[in-house]
């Protein structure tokens, strides 16, 4: 179970063991790839699979499925240290662990976990998740997809876009209307075998940021997905995807964190070695205090992350849903990426315009933290409805 080991916060020595573990990956292994990886928008398969095989795929998932059997806090640190180097592997390695693994342990049968899970969570296959479609974004529950029972099997039609490891997915969890009439409660979740027909990988999304992650829209022309692939019971889809949601935000504040924490310390480094006007720059007190507000922020955003990863641990025993915590550290961490990533591009002037350096690269990389698994507002909505139970 998930502690802090006291009233100081330090961490156990399991935990600082992942966290220092995924560091020195991260270093060694990623940070020399990161800006070619981010300019050709090739997907890094070769340092996703070691990270798969390091058990980084599959953090919570238990041993007997493939997995590293950990906690939260140990995804939560680990994703952050890989995220601190390269956003992009970051968001790869959050939607295998939260949107894919995640909603198929709480919802999947016994096979399903077999079938599904243990390859992604040892590193052999990649997964993926699939709500958002071309007219629904963060109105999710109006899908136009269509999924039709025949016999033993659904026929699935229709088109879903902006899906992060998309082009490179083994498997997809896939979300598709069964009942159209009964709007959000008609929603059904299915898991997806890409070798077969019917299913297409689409346009690729030219994208801002996190460039060396993937994605692109996928088609589906009558693809049958046998009854014993849905996930959970037929209308269950649209909880599932929130619950996954819930859990994958968590994910993404994590990511975020790790883009500000970069994007902090390249500043601090820089403030105290540049020179003007006779003094280092960080002497200005311009300067000087945007980098309190960053490091504040930073270290705010760390604390509802880690209170979300508590809350999540607690649900694995209670039941209880963590959705205000994770949209809270969602909200809270991106904003915080995007704060220090313009703040260090401001700071290092021409420097930080520049590709010579990775600031750009956290600025353009900080953006989708705020969009993608539920925009800010998104979060704020969510926030409010559940304080003052007004909608
Ligand atoms: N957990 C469990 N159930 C939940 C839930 C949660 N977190 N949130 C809502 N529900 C349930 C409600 O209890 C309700 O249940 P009933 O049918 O029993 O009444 C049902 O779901 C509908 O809830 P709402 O009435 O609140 O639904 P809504 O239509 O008002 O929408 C919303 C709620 C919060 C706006 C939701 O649509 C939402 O989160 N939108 C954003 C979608 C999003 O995040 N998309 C990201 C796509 S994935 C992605 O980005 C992946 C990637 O690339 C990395």
């Amino acid at each position: 179970m998930t502690s802090f080991g006291g009233p100081s916060f330090s961490l156990s020595e399991e935990h600082e063991m992942i966290r220092q573990t995924a560091r020195d990956f991260a270093q060694k292994e990623i940070a020399p790839i990161a800006a070619e990886f981010d300019e050709t928008g090739d997907f890094p398969y070769e340092t996703i699979k070691k990270m798969g095989e390091m058990g980084f795929m599959g953090i919570e998932v238990p041993e007997e499925y493939g997995g590293a059997g950990m906690d939260t806090l140990a995804y939560v640190l680990a994703l952050e240290e890989i995220s601190k180097v390269d956003a992009s592997h970051g968001v790869i390695m959050s939607v295998n662990n939260s949107l894919f693994n995640y909603g198929i342990l709480r919802f999947g049968t016994e096979t399903q976990k077999k079938d599904f899970i243990t390859p992604v969570a040892s590193g052999q296959a990649i997964g993926a998740y699939s709500l958002t479609e071309p007219m629904s974004g963060s109105d999710a529950g109006t899908m136009r997809s269509r999924a039709v029972r025949d016999g033993d099997d659904y026929v699935i039609n229709g088109r879903k876009s902006w899906v992060t490891s998309g082009p490179v997915a083994d498997s997809v969890v896939v979300f598709s209307m069964t009942e159209p009439e009964a709007g959000h409660r008609g929603v059904t979740a299915f898991l997806i075998d890409t070798n077969k027909e019917g299913f297409i990988r689409s346009k690729k999304e030219p994208k801002l940021g996190i460039r060396a992650s993937a994605t692109c829209e996928l088609l589906f022309e009558d693809y049958r997905c046998p009854i014993e692939h849905r996930l959970g019971e037929e209308g269950a889809g649209f909880k599932i995807a929130m619950t996954v949601l819930d859990d994958g935000r968590i994910g993404i504040a994590s990511q975020a964190l790790g883009i500000a924490e970069a994007s902090y310390e390249a500043s601090l480094e820089y403030v105290r070695e540049r020179e003007a006007f006779g003094k280092k720059i960080g002497q200005f007190q311009g300067i000087s205090f945007q980098l309190a507000d960053m490091k504040t922020r930073i270290e705010a955003s760390r604390l509802l992350i880690y209170q979300a990863a508590l809350a999540k641990e607690k649900s694995k025993v209670s039941g209880n849903r963590f959705t205000l915590e994770s949209a809270m550290a969602k909200l809270f961490a991106s904003e915080t990426a995007m704060f220090c990533a313009h703040a260090a591009v401001q700071i290092h002037g021409g420097m930080g315009y520049s590709k010579e350096m990775p600031i750009e690269r956290y600025f353009r990389d900080a953006k989708i933290t705020e969009i993608y698994e539920g925009t800010s507002e998104i979060q704020r909505l969510v926030i409010s409805r559940l304080e003052t139970g007004l909608r």
